[in-house]
């Protein structure tokens, strides 16, 4: 009984002993590894910045956690994100594929998307014609600036509503980057009463959360009937279509399934299903909190609004190469916004090194480009938001090397282009009709954002007047 007994303690404890993740010998170092668990248990999962702070001070720049018997890499500061992504740019540029978000967002081995798929011939295909699209359809060219700026009128019109009081600016500017970018993917405008708009934002917003923290079952549905949404939409589409005469991304994409015909590409209507979700997922939250992050910092310091407008009137996305000043505030605006914190997660392509420490392929690396933004020795002002920070001793407009709001190399955001000009005009449009103050009775704000895959400012209301008109 007791040999037994003993044989079973033994079993348990070799068993245990074979789940416990392990690190090889060069890999890289972090807090110790407890079977089955991993690292979970010493982390606050619901907010772990925390607790990840202290094991960046602990183990340097490049260290590892467990989660079970899975290891993640984090790679903080410039110098290590550079090597992982620009000098080693393959060997990092593959994407896990058995995590749960890829399960939630029911991503199909032929049809995987852009943002979330492996790195793949299939993946670059679509990345290339993604991004030539996004172009084509006028990114930096007249024809996107004029549907951004007609979208920016319904904001506008609601500011114009609430003018000498102040609101908390969060849905509207949620309902506005949304409707942005239904205007490329769909080419029409959404009412911001609308049920799809209203559908949409709110998946995005509650999925970014589950997905970051605990686990919840919501996002399966959620994500399901927006599948649904999807395929409905692009049928209604089918029946107004004149192949050859795209109006959104929708028609270019079924114009360029029509040109390939059965050359065996990786075009076909399940991965446009899957691209409608990546870009407009990725373009929503993602500005939305940019903006929601500007303007808290704007209206608590109004005398920055005052010098963007500085005497100008009318102002097009052409001009900025002229504002130094309009452009060191909206590269500011991004820097601080730092709404990606951690990125989208990487995996090693094959066996390799970083820093010294040897990574085996399928590794999850997690590039903190939220490091790389605050990173002391990178700014002049790294911990405030202040636009000096891209100027010159002259007033001229510089570029630190530190700035990578967008992450770098071959992964790099593929929606850059268009969320530049997004926030600009919004800005500048915003801030020419009104000024936004923090209200006298709201206390000190909270610069702290909200940690998640993308992260939020914590709410906060604005006061709003209309400027005299010159
Ligand atoms: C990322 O960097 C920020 C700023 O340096 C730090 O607070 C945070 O703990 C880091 N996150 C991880 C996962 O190491």
């Amino acid at each position: 009984m007791l040999a037994s007994l003993a044989m079973l303690f033994v079993a348990v404890l070799l068993l245990l002993f074979l789940l416990q993740g392990q690190r090889g010998e060069k890999f890289p170092p972090g807090p110790r590894v407890i079977p089955i668990f991993g690292n979970v248990l010493q982390l606050n999962l619901k907010s772990p910045i925390k607790d990840l702070e202290r094991l960046t001070k602990k183990y340097g720049k490049v260290y590892s956690i467990f989660f079970g018997s899975r290891p993640l890499v984090v790679v903080n500061g410039l110098e290590a994100f550079k090597e992982t992504l620009v000098s080693k740019a393959f060997d990092f540029c593959g994407k896990p594929q058995d995590i749960m978000f890829n399960y939630a967002f029911q991503v199909q081995a032929h049809a995987p998307g852009v943002v979330l798929a492996d790195y793949s011939p299939i993946w670059k295909e679509q990345r290339r014609f993604s991004l030539m699209t996004l172009r084509n359809f006028g990114l930096g060219k007249q024809s996107m600036e004029q549907r951004i700026l007609a979208e920016i009128s319904h904001v506008t019109k609601v500011l114009e509503e609430n003018a000498g009081g102040t609101m908390d600016p969060h849905l509207l500017f949620h309902n506005a980057a949304s409707c942005i970018i239904c205007q490329v993917l769909f080419g029409k405008h959404f009412e911001y009463e609308d049920e799809f708009l209203k559908f949409s934002v709110e998946l995005f917003h509650v999925t970014s959360k589950i997905l970051n923290g605990p686990w919840g079952i919501e996002a399966f549905r959620l994500f399901r009937a927006s599948r649904q949404k999807r395929l409905q939409f692009m049928a209604e589409n089918k029946k107004t279509r004149v192949p050859g005469k795209p109006r959104h991304f929708i028609d270019c994409y079924l114009d360029e399934m029509d040109k390939r015909g059965d050359d065996g590409s990786s075009f076909c209507e399940d991965q446009l299903c899957a691209l409608l979700l990546d870009l407009h997922y990725a373009g929503t939250d993602t500005i939305a909190n940019t903006l929601l992050s500007a303007f808290l910092f704007l209206s608590y310091y109004p005398h920055i609004q005052d010098k963007v407008l500085d005497g100008k009137d009318e102002v097009s996305f052409e001009d900025r190469q002229q504002m130094p000043y309009v452009q060191a505030v909206i590269h500011e605006i991004h820097r601080k916004g730092d709404v990606t914190p951690l990125g989208l997660y990487h995996s090693a392509t094959k066996d390799t090194e970083l820093m010294g420490y040897s990574i085996p392929k399928g590794t999850i690396v997690v590039t903190n480009i939220s490091s790389v933004l605050n990173e002391e020795g990178q700014w002049k002002f790294p911990h405030e938001f202040n636009p000096e920070n891209f100027l010159n001793d002259q007033g001229e407009f510089v570029k630190p090397e530190a700035y990578l709001p967008f992450s770098a190399g071959v992964r790099m955001c593929l929606g850059e282009a268009l969320a530049r000009m997004e926030v600009f005009l919004v800005t500048v449009s915003l801030l020419r009709k009104f000024r936004f103050t923090w209200p006298e009775d709201a206390g000190e704000p909270d610069f702290t954002p909200l940690f998640g895959t993308i992260q939020t400012p914590k709410p906060y209301r604005m006061k709003i007047q209309l400027r005299e008109t010159p």
